[in-house]
């Protein structure tokens, strides 16, 4: 039964309203307008609410004056929350850019600021939409795991009409490094493996700032639908327990919807619940 649930979870685009009634049955069960979200209102819960661009600064844990930034940016269909973060701006670090990719250039171009690297938490088009006009302009290489690798940059991943065939960025497209450890602009971040919502899926720590991007793994109050090619309720439920056991205070920037933490989602959240 809670494999079925988390199966069923899903985002709720921005534009629901507008859209839920005009799309065809197989659409809205492909993007998760239909059962999934009516389970959240059984679980009352709302819609997430979150600005189209917040900026928030971190500590960091070393004593070290550096404050690590973290701005959001909503974009797109279905709301996705691309993040731009950084301690110094002349190597920030860009997680999911899924679309209007004019709005984080200018962002980057009024504050003067170089991306050091892309770095994807999975390879589903509304997070990658963007890459390759904002990689035409703002060029560094690109993170994904290799089990998303071989399909994201492939017509299959386009998800019309919100988002057409992919576009592969001219940037290198790395795997993740051996040791899972990534070093840019001054931060240590690392990358945890957490299939289940696709194969590939990953989020990024940077532990000395406490701070987590968990992609489509886990939501606040929710967690990534696991019915989409790639998905898997097993290796979800697993890729769960492993975040459970990350420190409580660790906030956690999901892909979608408001920021949370650990702590609170071992609490809240229906899907982490015994694990
Ligand atoms: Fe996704």
């Amino acid at each position: 039964m809670q494999e079925r649930n988390i199966a069923r979870t899903a985002i709720r685009p921005r534009t629901l309203k507008k859209t839920v009634c005009a799309l065809p049955s197989f659409a809205r069960d492909r993007f998760g307008l239909g059962s999934g979200n009516r389970k959240l209102y059984e679980l009352g819960m709302s819609e997430p609410k979150v600005p189209a661009v917040r900026e928030d600064q971190h500590g960091d844990s070393t004593g070290s004056s550096d404050r690590l930034h973290v701005r959001t940016f909503v974009t797109g269909e279905f709301a996705t929350n691309c993040f731009i973060f950084w301690k110094v701006p002349d190597a920030v670090c860009v997680v999911d850019p899924g679309a209007e990719p004019e709005s984080m250039l200018t962002f980057l171009k009024k504050r003067n600021i170089t991306v050091a690297a892309y770095l994807l938490t999975h390879g589903h088009m509304d997070h990658i939409g963007a890459l390759a006009s904002m990689a035409s302009v703002a060029p560094a290489p690109c993170f994904i795991h290799e089990e998303d690798s071989t399909w994201t940059f492939t017509s299959p991943n386009s998800w019309e009409p919100f988002y057409p065939e992919p576009v592969r960025p001219t940037v290198p497209v790395l795997p993740i490094p051996p040791g899972n450890k990534i070093s840019k602009g001054g931060m240590q971040i690392t990358v945890l493996h957490t299939p289940g919502h696709t194969g590939g899926s990953v989020c990024y720590v940077v532990a000395d700032s406490m701070i987590c991007f968990s992609g489509d793994t886990l939501f606040a109050g929710s967690v990534g639908r696991t019915d989409l090619p790639g998905g898997d309720p097993v290796r979800m439920r697993q890729s769960l327990a492993s975040l459970c056991k990350l420190e409580n205070n660790l906030r956690v920037y999901p892909g979608h919807g408001p920021v949370t933490s650990i702590g609170r989602e071992k609490i809240e959240n229906p899907y982490l619940a015994g694990l």
